[in-house]
């Protein structure tokens, strides 16, 4: 199949955030490609300038630490400084440590909050003051995980904090659409962002899971930045305080194999079949 669908973004600005790799750096990358200015933001160096190196004009990059408003407010000023304007945030930037529920430390579970919760409501209060500032109205894209529908052991602290961000985007969505800004949420389910250097019995637990995943593949950052991509075009301007799934299926069940049976004799009534007397 050939997707023959093209978002222009000439002349807009967008910040990402998480941009040193994953999904962040292919959503710099598919925002480069479309014409727009990028910011690209992580408190990662070197992974951003891995990131920078293909595109010689249109990016900006900046370490920074999006759980502080110092941080949040740098990324955004960077934005306006360089570019003159801000036009999408794509909260992309998230830590996602596991651990079992009766171990798990105080600091941790604060500091996964501090990045998904505090982060991204600090980047959509400062990056919606801009936006606000610039009378042009914007996008702001947030991210979950179909994590935040599950209870998979393990995910305590990261599950909880996803969901969070999503009633946090619901709100987001109600106080700013007067000013023309729209607030989206994308919950991927799991994407293959490689190199992803995982504990051995992670990356077995996740190889384990692929062959039940309803496509039997796990998405790439690609398809995920192509979504990003049309919530921040003009094919979306009805979409807003919504979540947004992107995961081949795998949040509504498992890869169906086998047949569907379908001889319940007590729906012969429903079904109209006839049988044969015995
Ligand atoms: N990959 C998946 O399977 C998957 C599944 C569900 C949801 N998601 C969501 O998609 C998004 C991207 O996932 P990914 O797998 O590419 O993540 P990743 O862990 O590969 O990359 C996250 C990036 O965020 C940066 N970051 C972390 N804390 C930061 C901070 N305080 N300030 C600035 N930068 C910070 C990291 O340095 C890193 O470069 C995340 O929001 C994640 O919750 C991913």
């Amino acid at each position: 199949m050939t997707a023959e669908v093209q978002f222009r973004f000439d002349g807009k600005v967008a910040i990402v955030t998480g941009a040193a790799r994953g999904v962040g750096r292919e959503i710099v990358r598919a925002f480069v490609e479309a014409g727009a200015r990028v910011v690209a933001a992580d408190r990662d160096g070197d992974g951003l300038a891995e990131t920078c190196a293909p595109h010689r004009d249109g990016v900006t990059s900046i370490v920074a630490d999006i759980s502080t408003g110092e941080g949040a407010n740098a990324i955004v000023d960077r934005a306006t400084r360089t570019f003159g304007r801000l036009d999408i945030c794509v909260n992309n930037a998230a830590v996602a440590p596991h651990a079992a529920l009766l171990d798990e430390r105080a600091e941790v579970w604060d500091r996964v909050y501090a990045v998904n919760c505090r982060g991204t409501f600090l980047m959509t209060q400062a990056a919606a003051r801009a936006m606000i500032a610039g009378g042009r109205g914007g996008r702001i894209i947030n991210f979950s995980s179909g994590a935040a529908q599950r209870g998979a052991a393990g995910g305590a602290a990261y599950a909880s904090s996803r969901a969070a961000t999503e009633t946090f985007s619901r709100v987001a969505a109600v106080e700013l659409a007067p000013h023309d800004i729209l607030v989206n949420t994308i919950s991927p389910g799991l994407i293959d962002t490689q190199p992803k250097p995982l504990p051995t019995e992670m990356a077995k637990r996740l190889a384990a899971r692929i062959p039940n995943l309803p496509l039997a593949r796990p998405g790439r950052p690609d398809e995920v930045a192509q979504l990003v991509l049309f919530l921040a075009s003009d094919a979306s301007s009805y979409i807003s305080g919504a979540v947004i799934s992107i995961d081949g299926a795998s949040g509504a069940g498992s890869r169906f194999s086998g047949a569907v049976v379908d001889d319940d004799i007590r729906y012969d009534w429903v079904t109209r079949r006839t049988r044969a007397s015995s």
